[in-house]
């Protein structure tokens, strides 16, 4: 149970991560104002709400997996959820509520941008790290194959 919990909590998150991060380049890019402020606010609410438990599921269920593992695969992804978890509620959640807060308001300024940006940023970086813990997990389950070493011929 803890183990399909935490293949569809790892799944579920990235591709979260993915979806706000594609749907706010498009709507910024070929939206109106009034789009825009609209995306903001669903990324907040439900968004934000499917995100951080999702996140919080994976961690806590891998850390639970992870008591009979041992390895460098398992290391590795111990070591980088402090910093998903740190970028995901110090950057992207607080990111999140002021860009809603300055879109319902139509404050679309130079701070607003310079917000958007550190929020593209953080999300891009969540997601290849999470990106990387669903690689070494699927290598983990056996999902995925390691590369074998290349044969140099020379022999
Ligand atoms: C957001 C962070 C994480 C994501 C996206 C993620 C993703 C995944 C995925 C997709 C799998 C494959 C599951 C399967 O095929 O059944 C997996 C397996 C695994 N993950 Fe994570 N994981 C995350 C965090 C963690 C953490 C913090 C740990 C603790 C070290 C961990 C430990 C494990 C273990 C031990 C497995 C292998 C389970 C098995 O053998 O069936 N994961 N992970």
């Amino acid at each position: 149970m803890p183990r399909r919990a935490h293949l569809i909590a790892g799944l579920l998150a990235p591709l979260c991560i993915a979806t706000f991060f594609l749907s706010t380049i498009l709507t910024e890019l070929f939206g109106s104002h009034a789009a825009v402020a609209q995306l903001k606010s669903l990324i907040v609410m439900p968004g934000l709400w499917i995100m951080v438990p999702l996140m919080a599921a994976a961690g806590g269920s891998g850390m639970f997996l992870a008591r009979s593992r041992q390895g460098r695969l398992v290391d590795a992804k111990k070591k980088r959820m402090p910093f998903i978890a740190a970028n995901g509620l110090l950057v992207l959640v607080p990111c999140a509520i002021v860009l809603d807060r300055w879109a319902t308001a139509g404050t679309f300024d130079t701070a607003f941008a310079v917000v958007q940006a550190i929020e593209l940023i953080a999300g891009a970086t969540n997601f290849a790290l999470m990106g990387l813990n669903v690689r070494d997990g699927l290598r983990m389950a056996g999902r995925l194959r390691t590369r074998a070493p290349v044969a140099t011929g020379s022999s």
